[in-house]
This record gives C-alpha cells, sequence and structure tokens, in this order.
C-alpha cells in the first residue's frame, strides 16, 4: 500500500487543492492531507479552522485522512511511513519554490519522491491569497473554494478583518 502525503498550509484550502487530492486518490491507496504549521506564513485562519474546513471539504473518504503536523515535512514523512509527497504545480511562478523544496526533501529525506500534478485549467489563476483578499474585499469566491470556505471568509469579513 502507497501512503502519499499532500501537504500545504491551507489557509484556506481551495478547490484548485481539492482537485489535486481528487486526482492524486486515482493515483495511491491513500492519502494524508497534512497542514502545516508554516513557519514562512502568518495564517488568517488557525490550525483547527483549517483542518475543519478541510474535513467539511474531502467529507467521509476511507483513503482520506487529514492530520497536522509541526517541523519538518521530511520528518512528518518518516514517522508516517509515506513514500510519496504530492505537490500541486500551477504557472511557471510555482516552478522555482516547488524545485527547492523537494531537492531540500530529497536530500532529508531520500526514499521520499515529490510527485507534481498540474493544476487544472479551472484553478491554474488560483491562490490561497488572492482569494482571502477577494472576499475579504467583498468578491465572489464562491466558484474557487468549497462551500465551508466561503462561508468563513464570509464571517471573517463581517468581523472587520481586512486584508
Ligand atoms: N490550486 C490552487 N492553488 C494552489 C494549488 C492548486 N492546485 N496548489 C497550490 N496552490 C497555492 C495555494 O493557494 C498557496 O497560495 P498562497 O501562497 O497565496 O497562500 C500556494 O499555492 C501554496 O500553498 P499551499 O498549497 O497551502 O502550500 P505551502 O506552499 O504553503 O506549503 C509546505 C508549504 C507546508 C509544504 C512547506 O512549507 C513545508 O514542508 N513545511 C514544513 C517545514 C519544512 O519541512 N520545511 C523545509 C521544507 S524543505
Amino acid at each position: 500500500m502507497t501512503l502519499a502525503v499532500y501537504p500545504g498550509t491551507f489557509d484556506p484550502i481551495t478547490n484548485g487543492h481539492v482537485d489535486i487530492l481528487r486526482r492524486s486518490l486515482k493515483i495511491f491507496d491513500r492519502v494524508v492531507v497534512a497542514l502545516a504549521d508554516n513557519v514562512r506564513k502568518t495564517p488568517l485562519f488557525t490550525l483547527a479552522e483549517r483542518q475543519a474546513m478541510i474535513v467539511d471539504a474531502v467529507g467521509s473518504n476511507p483513503q482520506v485522512e487529514v492530520d497536522a503536523f509541526q517541523g519538518l515535512l521530511a520528518e512528518y514523512c518518516r514517522r508516517r511511513g509515506a513514500t510519496v509527497v504530492i505537490r500541486g504545480l500551477r504557472a511557471l511562478a510555482d516552478f522555482e519554490y516547488e524545485f527547492q523544496l523537494a531537492h531540500m526533501n530529497r536530500r532529508l529525506a531520500p526514499d521520499v519522491e515529490t510527485m507534481f500534478l498540474m493544476t487544472g485549467e479551472d484553478s491554474f489563476y488560483v491562490s490561497s491569497s488572492l482569494v482571502k483578499e477577494v472576499a475579504l474585499m467583498g468578491g465572489d469566491v464562491s466558484r474557487m473554494v468549497p462551500r465551508s470556505v466561503a462561508a468563513a471568509l464570509a464571517d471573517k469579513r463581517k468581523q472587520g478583518v481586512t486584508p
């Protein structure tokens, strides 16, 4: 059985992420969506909020587990016995960062392979940052994110949160 990890900050999860997850489930027996406490980002949503939105978007599927981790992704994969890391690639801009990440992870965990899935054509322009910016300024993001995410973003706006 191949266990794959789909890591990210998921602040918040978008339909682009969901599409990558769905497609990866056709390839792997089991996928862990692994929410990272990302030191590079200051998330809008708490870890618990992000986790709840992912669970809601994914629904109940015995092939999928939603988890959170701290520390190195390479260590997390080792701990879980995962041999594949899944990442979505949008356009050229993603490449350099993903290239660095994949090589660093390979150095840290040579047995773990990073696999890239090309983002679907409906989502190549979507990012979590853009979705947050648009939603918090009153724009309609309902076609870009799961329903619970759109509702959570609307709540943040009502609370007076600005981009
Ligand atoms: N569709 C739409 N958007 C997508 C997408 C897709 N298929 N795939 C990625 N994105 C977007 C996200 O919306 C997000 O946009 P943003 O930057 O505007 O927020 C961006 O691409 C990437 O976010 P995400 O997919 O959540 O992942 P990430 O880059 O935040 O995750 C980790 C990075 C968590 C994998 C990395 O920081 C990590 O491994 N951390 C653990 C610590 C560690 O091991 N560090 C050393 C790494 S070598």
